[in-house]
């Protein structure tokens, strides 16, 4: 389990906090609110300030129409929603295979899968839902009439696990992770004991997800083994609204800091909603093949605890110390594809160019990775290999 930095302002880059004035500031002026109320006479505070005022041009504002840094600290003018605060998360990697109750309790045994019709000439299958197979004639062979009933088909690979396995299949089955979502919830009380954290925070972690997609395609867009960046962030009940607003916010932020211009995203807000969630939307990227979702923003309530807990019966209850009170917890979570991501921005960067002229046809590929994501940010070719010119590209 590793900490990650708490301090948000200290993982911001300067370009994010320019595109993104308001949850940036205001998570960073919480920073140094709090900060001046535990000592206000500390150089942290100030320490603090300077840091936000690199990066934040409304500090430099603010505090230039305040006489003190005191004053600064506790101007009206910078009332936000108190409840905000810095917000903190931590890395975790969970096991890949785990208990199958878990993926009983998470609802994915009885539910997680896709309506599967098949060709009764060639035998091809597809998803029932994919616009090629509504007029029910077979993309591949183009029988009419080719498909029967739909049935579900569950996305979950299986295999089993044990020397001393018993002779009952299902006894032995065990799940690839279809999401790493759950590795976080059965392990919540393990982070939030060891790590004495208080809500609200995040537990994040990248790994791999495994699913059985009838139909893979469109390169690295729908994989069988992939890999997902997912958070839970773990809140106070009711106040779940708050934090999907703030998550939908920081998250779009973070899509911009790649430097892909905003029109190119949307939110596609959910209408039926999963059993699972009281809100939820996607970010959609426009691919070369249209607006499709790269991450996922769900409130997912009290859910997932709630049915480990049944399921375990071990409680998943948090103690307030503010408020005195045992509750589960509420989540907002935020998962995003990496493959997806990775493919977004090399789609974002391909560029075709035409170098024809009038007398031979002429073109080439381009891949313009945004600064920021470049491995190499700058290089200095030398014309020639004489005259002493690679040694002084060298020493540039
Ligand atoms: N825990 C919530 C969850 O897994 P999801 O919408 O099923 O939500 C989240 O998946 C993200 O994972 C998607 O937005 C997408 O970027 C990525 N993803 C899902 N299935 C994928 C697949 N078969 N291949 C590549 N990426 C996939």
């Amino acid at each position: 389990m590793n900490r990650t930095r708490p301090n948000p302002i200290a993982i911001r880059s300067p370009q994010i906090a320019t595109d993104a004035p308001k949850s940036a500031f205001a998570v960073g002026v919480l920073d140094v609110r709090r900060a001046c109320l535990r000592q206000p006479t500390d150089h942290t505070p100030i320490w603090l300030m300077r840091q936000a005022g690199r990066h934040l041009p409304e500090y430099r504002a603010l505090r230039a129409k305040t006489a003190n840094f005191l004053e600064f600290c506790y101007s009206p003018d910078l009332a936000i929603e108190a409840s905000l605060q810095p917000v903190r998360r931590y890395g975790l990697d969970a096991a890949i295979l785990m208990h199958p109750r878990v993926w009983e309790a998470s609802g994915h045994v009885a539910g997680f899968s896709d309506p599967l019709i098949e060709c009764k000439s060639c035998r091809r299958r597809f998803r029932a839902d994919l616009p090629e197979v509504q007029g029910g004639q077979c993309p591949v062979c183009g029988t009419r009439e080719a498909f029967g009933e739909a049935r579900q088909f569950n996305l979950m690979f299986s295999t089993e696990f044990g020397s001393t396995a018993s002779s009952d299949e299902e006894d032995n089955k065990v799940y690839l992770r279809p999401e790493t979502a759950q590795g976080i919830f059965v392990n919540f009380l393990n982070v939030q004991k060891t790590g004495r954290m208080k809500i609200p925070f995040g537990i994040a972690q990248t790994g791999k997800a495994f699913r059985n997609e009838i139909v893979a395609r469109q390169f690295i867009f729908r994989m069988r083994e992939f890999e997902q960046m997912e958070m839970q962030f773990f809140i106070k009940p009711g106040t779940q609204k708050q934090w999907y607003d703030y998550w939908k916010n920081e998250r779009m932020n973070w899509h911009l800091s790649l430097g892909i211009a905003p029109e190119k995203y949307r939110f596609h807000d959910h209408v039926k909603l999963a059993h699972y969630a009281d809100a939820a939307l996607d970010i959609e990227y426009e691919f070369p093949f249209g607006f499709k979702e790269v991450e996922g923003i769900h409130s997912r309530t009290d859910f997932d605890l709630s049915r480990h807990q049944t399921f375990s019966k071990k409680k998943m209850q948090y103690f307030d110390t503010e408020l005195n009170q045992n509750y589960i917890p509420y989540v907002v979570e935020t998962s995003v594809g990496l493959d997806r991501t990775v493919m977004m921005v090399i789609s974002e960067a391909y560029e075709e160019q035409d170098l024809s002229t009038p007398e031979k046809a002429d073109s080439r590929a381009v891949l313009k990775l945004p600064a920021k994501l470049a491995p190499i940010k700058l290089a200095v070719f030398p014309l020639t290999k004489k005259d002493g010119l690679p040694e002084i590209a060298e020493s540039i």
